[in-house]
């Protein structure tokens, strides 16, 4: 089970002092790739021009552009909702970045009023998230957010 206090306070350190998005977001992928258990890709799409665009990430290279409502990632942001997929062979339009993917979850992030992106998590393993971790990676994604709205360049 991952330690979301830890987690949590130690993305807080990560991005004290830290003056760019884009190495925030960078620490926080790496954070949670080293911090969760049976992971195979954590990072994050951002919206430029009404499209998820690939950010941050670890893992296997992945797709680069998702549109709003494909995919799980684009379900997440269309519907401005948490998305938990146990199974990702039964989510219709599951976009397979790596065939090794089994569950996913997605959190959207908003910054400044505004839908910034998506936190995507994905496991080789079916079932993988459980609501302690949907509870504990939108905290995650709450720090994020307060970070992102501190007028980072
Ligand atoms: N599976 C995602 C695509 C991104 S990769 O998992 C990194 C989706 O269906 O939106």
């Amino acid at each position: 089970m991952t330690d979301y206090g830890y987690v949590c306070s130690a993305l807080r350190e990560l991005a004290e002092g830290v003056d760019y998005k884009i190495t925030v977001l960078a620490n926080a992928s790496a954070l949670l790739y080293s911090s969760m258990e049976q992971l195979n890709w954590a990072g994050f799409y951002l919206m430029r021009s009404e499209k998820l665009i690939l950010g941050p990430f670890q893992g296997r290279p992945a797709c680069t552009v998702i549109g709003m409502g494909k995919g799980v990632c684009g379900t997440a942001a269309a519907e401005n909702r948490t998305v938990v997929v146990p199974d990702v062979h039964l989510f219709p339009g599951h976009i397979a970045c790596d065939s090794a993917s089994r569950s996913e979850i997605v959190v959207p992030i908003h910054a400044d009023g505004k839908l910034y992106g998506v936190l995507d998590i994905d496991s080789p393993v079916k079932d993988r998230f459980s609501e302690d971790d949907r509870i504990g990676l939108e905290r995650f994604v709450n720090i994020l957010e307060a970070c992102l709205e501190k007028g980072l360049k």
